[in-house]
């Protein structure tokens, strides 16, 4: 039930959440509000001619730039709204991408040992079995395969924007429930999932992946997602936390 939500979620948010960034995206991979790209990050080398696969696309500004450097790319999503702003950025950006509705909770029709690459930007927060994505992402890898993934820094979820004091415990874990105002002043229920950095990188280890590096970019610069932002906040602890594993 909780998968459906989040899907009529970002339905009914796509229009207005492609609105804030479209425009800002750089034409690299973004890991992130704050949290740099792939120009300067340099996390996934050279894509040229590798099978990517992008879970939790979004708007598809990331596969896209992939696919605009050769990539061979595929962009996995949950909502249709998304993926249809995605395949129309695609075409307006004369590239090919093969965009997919599904969930990354349910990888099993993909071929085991397929895609040379498996990235994710902000997206795995919304996953209820991080352990299942992880082994699942580790099965269609390739040995010698990439696994980059960006997510919510867990410290930064826990402190107040308004008092930049810390106001929720680092041990609340498992599902959050929010019920967020929206500029038209609707109100909608977000679901996110909660993790300390050891339950993520214990679910690593339990995938089978290698973990590379541990990643907490902090980029002032960011233009994407800089209007929601409390600077304030965001130089005392950047938003975004980056694992990059390998399959070995
Ligand atoms: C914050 S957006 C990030 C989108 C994109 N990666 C970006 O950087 O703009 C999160 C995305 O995850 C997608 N999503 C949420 N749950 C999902 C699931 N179970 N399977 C696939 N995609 C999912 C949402 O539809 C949404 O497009």
């Amino acid at each position: 039930m909780s998968e459906k939500e989040i899907e009529c979620w970002w339905d009914q948010a796509s229009e207005y959440y492609q609105k804030e960034i479209n425009d800002r995206f750089p034409k690299t991979v973004h890991y992130g509000p704050f949290g740099s790209d792939e120009r300067h990050l340099k996390l996934l080398g050279d894509v040229n001619g590798k099978k990517v696969l992008e879970l939790g696309c979004g708007g598809g500004q990331c596969a896209i730039a992939l696919a605009k450097e050769g990539a061979i790319c595929t962009g996995l999503d949950i909502s249709k709204k998304q993926l249809d702003f995605a395949r129309n950025l695609a075409e307006k950006n004369r590239v090919k991408v093969s965009f997919l509705k599904g969930s990354f909770s349910d990888l099993t029709s993909i071929k085991k040992c397929y895609y040379d690459i498996v990235l994710s930007v902000f997206s795995l927060q919304y996953a209820e079995n991080l352990d299942s994505v992880l082994t699942q992402v580790n099965r269609i890898l390739r040995r010698g395969g990439l696994f980059v993934f960006s997510i919510d820094h867990p410290f930064y979820i826990m402190i107040s924007p308004d008092t930049l004091k810390v106001e929720s415990s680092y041990y609340k874990n498992g599902k959050n429930i929010e019920l967020e105002r929206w500029p038209d002043g609707s109100r909608h229920k977000s679901i996110t999932y909660i993790r300390k950095v050891s339950d993520i990188l214990n679910s690593i280890l339990r995938s089978g992946l290698t973990l590379e590096a541990v990643l907490e970019p902090l980029d002032l610069n960011d233009k994407i997602w800089g209007t929601g932002y409390r600077r304030k906040l965001i130089r005392k602890i950047g938003p975004t936390i980056i694992f990059k594993c390998s399959k070995k």
